[in-house]
């Protein structure tokens, strides 16, 4: 639009040149290398289709100069000088060759292009040659390959990476972070061939050093955070074409973000969000929003189903049909966590060990204690191992409560980048595919509805018993236990679903003007996802008006959303648009529309409760489908079995 005239434009007149092959590759280079992780990746990848069956990395302290040696085939005096030329390949020869393709390579450029931007050296040799030979290239020009001693296979160095393109160097972060890139790259790569070994150094330091023959979940737990490759699910499952295998992580190890996260077809590294969001969908209602899965998933598929080259970089790709590959995606995993059992389960101290479930002090003069924290917490951990002494021999399978979705662990809630250690190794997971396919979106632990099932069919329906710390509730269960009742969570979850059979109904929702409208001023980088959510918004009720300036005006609101907070609603609502998690498909919108206004509107930790209100609850619990998490995946509720308490008391075996 109002571009600043160019001055160096060429004339239209000057005569048309052909460009010389070191600016080809050059300008080639800004797409096949963009920064240093893209130079290794490349180089990895050769090593992978020279048949390596060791891999050793190492990077200066710029990370602008590295190395890759391996011990593959090794080039040839012909094939070495070859290499280094663009589109000099000895990976295809025709177009039918891309979809019977097993090498990474085949475009035959990303040599050249290197090579066109730093100094680089390759030291080979064939296997049975006498003696190894040395090319060096500086800035695309190539002195002629020598003799020298070398062992079989090749050693690619690359120094001083982007010497003679300034502006690229511009543009790289700070040298741990290229680092970063480089060993994400690295990662990426080693998983793909498990069977090989692959180490990589930095400032002479080794990161990692991965053993051949591995298999790919070993290879999964050793490049995983800490702690995060012991509770990782094998998938292995078939549909139609596309088979998925690879390893994800338990609900309890999660990350604030999607760096381990991977994804490969054929065998090929690919970044492809979509199968991404399928992985997680799988575990809706297991974790928490905004924590994320460590995954490998791997993809096999007919080569005409995919198509690789849509890109330099070979890492985005083209499926034929994407729904059936995300939707094979979706089913391994769902398939994973529920051969892994995952009802999840409270850890009880055993017998003896000491329940201390003292009573709060209540004051002599019978008011309320003056604090709400001052209320002991129970020893009852979700998901915690008991580490004393007495809790090791004492601990067995009946000590542990039968169903709590209890993945709103002290980890989770701190959001750090450690992951829990799950109470015991995962149990084998790698359950062939029954004859009967699972349903697309069934529940995963199997437990639940039963428990909700009995918990109905009592004789007599649950009794409250009163409110604890104005946070909990507990309610007698007849022959089943006592129930403990998180009234926010539960209530969040009872609003929710009220709101979304609503919001669903074709004759739409009740919408109330508001006597006095809300109103809610916005930062500049607010409006825009306004904007976005506005359609949405009116489609649940809420009208939006702008006032002027960055003000706007709620004018009306759904009658179900009266306890709602607006301004703090549209907030969060804001908020997720900013991180970019807001799904688009409507019928998500909604649903996280309603998710937000549940969490705004439902009484809250710290709320004191008449008796009836909390009644009243616990009925509405009861009669809500899929009762025992909120929309966040937080349990709303836990029993304490019968059973359970017995043993406490000593009063079973
Ligand atoms: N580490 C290596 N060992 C043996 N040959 C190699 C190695 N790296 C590169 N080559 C040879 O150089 C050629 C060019 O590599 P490259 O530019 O990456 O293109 P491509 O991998 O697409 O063929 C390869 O086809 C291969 O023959
Ligand atoms: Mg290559």
């Amino acid at each position: 639009m109002s571009d600043p005239p160019v001055a160096a434009a060429a004339p239209a007149t000057a005569p048309i040149a052909r460009l010389p092959t070191r600016l080809i590759n050059q300008i080639a280079a800004g797409e096949v290398v963009t920064r240093p992780a893209a130079a290794l990746k490349e180089l990895v990848e050769n090593s992978l289709d020279a048949g390596a069956g060791r891999i050793e990395v190492s990077v200066e302290e710029d990370a602008l100069s590295f190395s890759v040696r391996d011990d593959g085939v090794g080039m040839a005096a012909d094939d070495l000088v070859l290499a280094v030329e663009r589109y000099a390949t000895s990976k295809i020869r025709e177009l039918d060759d891309l979809q019977r393709l097993t090498t990474r390579g085949f475009r035959g450029e990303a040599l050249a292009a290197i090579a066109a931007v730093s100094r680089l050296e390759i030291v080979t040799r064939t296997p049975d040659a006498l003696e190894g030979l040395r090319l060096r290239v500086s800035g695309g020009q190539a002195s002629p390959p020598e003799p020298c001693a070398a062992n079989p296979g090749t050693t690619i160095a690359v120094r001083d990476l982007f010497f003679n393109t300034p502006a690229r160097l511009k543009f790289l972060r700070a040298a741990v972070a290229e680092w970063g890139h480089m060993l994400q790259a690295f990662v990426r790569q080693s998983l793909t061939r498990p069977d090989v070994a692959f180490s990589i150094r930095w400032r002479g330091r080794p990161y990692l050093d991965l053993p051949a023959g591995q298999s790919i979940r070993d290879r999964l737990a050793q490049v995983l955070p800490t702690g995060a490759g012991q509770d990782l699910l094998s998938l292995d499952l078939t549909l139609h074409e596309v088979r998925v295998t690879g390893a994800v992580t338990g609900p309890r190890t999660t990350r604030r973000d999607r760096r381990h996260q991977y994804a490969f077809v054929n065998g090929r590294p690919i970044v492809f969000r979509p199968l991404m969001f399928a992985l997680e969908e799988a575990y809706r209602g297991l974790i928490m929003t905004q924590r994320y899965p460590m995954a490998a998933v791997m993809l096999t598929l007919p080569g005409e189903l995919v198509d690789v080259n849509v890109h330099p970089t070979k890492e985005q790709v083209r499926f034929r049909n994407e729904a059936l590959v995300a939707g094979a995606v979706h089913r391994a995993v769902l398939e994973a966590l529920r051969a892994a059992d995952l009802v999840p389960r409270l850890q009880m101290p055993p017998p003896g060990a000491g329940l201390k479930l003292a009573a709060p002090p209540m004051p002599k003069d019978g008011t309320r204690p003056a604090t709400r924290t001052a209320a002991p917490a129970p020893p009852l951990r979700l998901d915690q191992p008991d580490l004393t002494d007495a809790s090791r021999d004492g601990a067995q399978p009946g000590d542990q409560l039968d169903f709590i979705p209890g993945f709103g662990l002290p980890g989770e809630s701190q959001g750090t980048e450690g992951t829990n250690p799950p109470p015991s190794p995962p149990p084998p997971s790698n359950t062939p595919a029954g004859p009967a396919p699972v349903p697309y979106a069934e529940p995963v632990a199997r437990d639940e509805a039963s428990l909700i099932e009995r918990l109905r069919r009592l004789p007599h329906p649950p009794r409250m018993l009163g409110q604890v710390a104005e946070t909990y509730l507990l309610a007698e269960a007849g022959a089943e236990g006592m129930l403990v009742i998180d009234q926010h969570a539960a209530h969040e979850k009872i609003l929710y679903l009220r709101y979304l059979h609503a919001a669903e109904r074709p004759d739409g929702i009740q919408v109330q003007p508001l006597m006095i409208p809300h109103s809610i001023d916005l930062a500049p980088e607010d409006e825009p996802a306004l904007e976005t959510l506005r359609p949405a918004l009116a489609e649940a009720g809420f009208e939006l008006e702008p006032f002027g300036g960055r003000t706007w005006l709620v004018q009306a609101i759904p009658v179900l959303f009266d306890r709602l907070d607006v301004p703090a609603f549209l907030r969060d609502l804001i908020d997720d648009v900013g991180q970019g998690d807001l799904p688009r498909e409507m019928r998500r919108l909604r649903e996280r529309i309603c998710a937000r206004a549940a969490c705004r509107a439902a009484v809250k930790a710290g709320d004191r409760l008449a008796p009836e209100e909390m009644q009243r609850l616990l009925h509405d619990l009861l009669g809500t489908a899929d009762a025992l998490r909120c929309p966040h995946g937080r349990p709303t509720l836990l029993l304490l079995t019968r059973d359970q308490l017995d043993r406490q008391f000593g009063r079973l075996g």
